[in-house]
């Protein structure tokens, strides 16, 4: 992976956490592992690359970053094969994006130099944070964000590059029981939806906190403009099964570029699936739904990995989707996913990476 490494020093902790953290109880995000990456953007070039022991970090109040959010992230997971191998899922695919985000928010590229190595060493390093559980991971949390210590609107000249790690189980604990969002938006077109960024999140948590009080988990989001087709469910892309096809609705620049989203195309397609990226509404859900085509929705992302919709709410009414246990193709797509990222199924696809130090 890529040209020349840069190689960079590596300061171990002496008081590891790892045999405080309770493996059989993760809640998402709540554990970081012991260590992290650090570099710095200064005078046009990334610099001081290096690991050391997870720490609080100190930043000016001014800066940019806490006022105007010039920031992107990503999410990725690494695993441990039986055979003790380290495995890392689709890196390209995530430096590839975190590219593609920081070019939309106007930062600077991260080279593959370092961007592997980092990822490397950090997962070597900490791979006794790996949970062997399947279906549990080490999720990497990479990001970037903007350190001018100046409030006026403008990119900054300055930036820091961080990776830290979690010992990860779902996202969600089960089935989520959702609501079609008629109000608000998740991302407009010509906005940054399709950009890894944190104000996209930011601007969900109310509409989200809104559809709990009402007892749903998630909000199914709609376009901008009529309210009518479906574009992400919460934090995931979003995938239904009518008739056997397999629908999503089609990236425009308003819905993230997922990562699983992508696995389960391509994986789909390749078993000869129909899959259809188009747009798709609640009419055509209800449709569905009332004439026993619906056979499933779900959503999909690095976090979530597959999370079937049990519930959708619109309108005052309820839709229940087939038990999650019943639903055939997105249970087997689901398992053939995480047999490859365990290294159980052949990379057939090339995804998985061998970390090989
Ligand atoms: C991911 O799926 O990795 C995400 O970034 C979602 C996150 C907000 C937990």
């Amino acid at each position: 992976m890529g040209t020349t490494t840069i190689h960079f020093p590596i300061e171990k902790t002496t008081q590891s956490r790892l045999s405080q953290t309770n493996f059989d109880q993760l809640e998402f995000g709540a554990v970081n592992s012991d260590h992290m990456f650090v570099a710095d953007y200064v005078n046009g070039e990334w610099t001081s690359m290096k690991i050391i022991p997870f720490q609080s970090i100190s930043v000016s109040p001014a800066c940019s970053a806490l006022h105007y959010a010039q920031m992107v992230f990503e999410g990725m997971k690494a695993y441990r094969a039986s055979n003790g191998d380290l495995l890392v899922f689709r890196p390209e695919k995530h430096l590839e994006r975190i590219n593609n985000s920081n070019r939309r928010m106007c930062m600077p590229e991260l080279p593959s130099s370092f961007f592997f190595e980092a990822i490397d060493q950090l997962v070597h390093l900490d791979q006794d944070w790996i949970p062997r559980k399947e279906g549990c991971s080490l999720y990497l949390r990479p990001f970037i964000f903007a350190t001018d210590p100046y409030i006026g609107v403008k990119p900054s000249a300055t930036y820091k590059f961080i990776i830290f790690t979690c010992p990860v189980a779902g996202y969600y604990k089960g089935t989520v029981n959702v609501v079609v969002e008629s109000k608000f938006v998740r991302a407009a077109e010509g906005g940054v939806g399709e950009a890894k960024t944190g104000g996209n999140y930011a601007a969900s948590l109310l509409p989200a906190k809104l559809a709990a009080d009402k007892g749903y988990h998630q909000i199914l989001w709609t376009d901008s403009k009529e309210h009518e087709f479906f574009e992400e469910s919460g934090t995931m892309n979003l995938m239904f099964v009518i008739n056997d096809t397999l629908i999503t609705p089609p990236l425009g620049g308003s819905i993230l570029p997922g990562i699983t989203r992508d696995c389960i195309l391509t994986i789909a397609r390749d078993w000869g699936v129909k899959v259809e990226e188009r747009k798709i509404g609640i009419k055509e859900i209800v449709n569905a739904y009332q004439n026993g085509s619906l056979q499933d929705a779900f959503g999909t992302g690095t976090a979530a990995t597959i999370t079937h919709i049990a519930k959708i709410h619109h309108n005052g009414a309820d839709y229940t989707l087939p038990a999650s246990e019943d639903r055939v193709l997105s249970n087997k797509l689901n398992q053939y996913l995480l047999d490859i990222k365990h290294g159980v199924a052949e990379d057939k696809f090339g995804w998985v990476h061998r970390i090989n130090l």
